[in-house]
């Protein structure tokens, strides 16, 4: 009996490569590009005219700030350190380090008007070369995901899920999402056959343990994001 060769997975390196630099940093990102990523995952908030990286709401986890972001200036959140002397770096600077060297997932941090700003942003790229298609815009939030799609909808959309189980594909697809980006614990193959039948890619995070990472691969996902992405290429599948 012949059996089918397992098709390639994306590697997306979760938050740049988080397990090796502070997460999202240019350090972070460049080492994801360097190990090899296929696309590099971020969080992006939008205040004081800024697009920011960061995940959290508030700076004391992954810088020397505290308290909310957004009680801070622009020049103020300029001056702290997001780990190892890296600062908090700006969406177009992220973009200036990447340089179209791999796919770049945008997350939506943020509901202040982030949708409208990235569109304008990642328009400008667009503008001077970069490929749409090259861009994944993804957020929990599908009200913002739906703004941003109004805006810019040559970018695809990725819908973000974690919690009890829904109709996720349906919405998804509904939504006119092009990827179905799930938290791990949800997935299984009636899930993953769902997304297909709909024509959706199915991305699972935050998967960083080898054993997981081949049993999802034997699934058929079609996507991981890793803090480590070199353990991901490993079981990745051939070029
Ligand atoms: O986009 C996948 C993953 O990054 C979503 O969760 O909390 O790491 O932003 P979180
Ligand atoms: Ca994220």
């Amino acid at each position: 009996m012949t059996t089918e060769p397992l098709p390639r997975f994306t590697v997306i390196g979760h938050r740049g490569a988080r397990g090796h630099a502070p997460e999202n940093t240019l350090l972070s990102i460049d080492t994801a590009i360097r190990l090899g990523a296929d696309w590099v995952e971020f969080d992006v908030q939008h205040h004081d005219g800024e697009l920011w990286l960061m995940h959290d709401l508030t700076l004391d986890r992954t810088t020397n700030g505290r308290g909310p972001l957004h009680a801070h200036s622009a020049d103020s959140l300029r001056r702290l350190d997001a780990g190892g002397g890296e600062i908090i770096p700006t969406l177009p600077e992220a973009l200036d380090l990447i340089e179209q060297r791999v796919g770049v997932n945008v997350e939506l941090k943020s509901w202040n008007g982030c949708a409208a700003a990235v569109a304008a942003c990642l328009r400008d790229y667009i503008a001077d070369g970069w490929p749409a298609d090259r861009f994944l815009v993804s957020s929990f939030h599908l009200p913002e995901l739906w703004e941003f799609k109004q805006l810019l909808p040559e970018v695809p959309l990725g819908a973000l899920y974690c919690g009890v189980p829904l109709d996720w594909a349906g919405l998804a697809a509904e939504l006119g999402a092009q990827t179905l980006n799930i938290s791990g614990e949800f997935v299984d193959a009636r899930l993953i056959a769902d997304a297909h039948e709909r024509g959706l890619r199915l991305y699972v995070y935050t998967v960083n343990d080898e054993a997981e990472l081949w049993a999802l691969r034997q699934m058929g996902v079609d996507g991981v994001f890793s803090d480590y992405p070199e353990r991901a290429l490993a079981v990745a599948g051939p070029a």
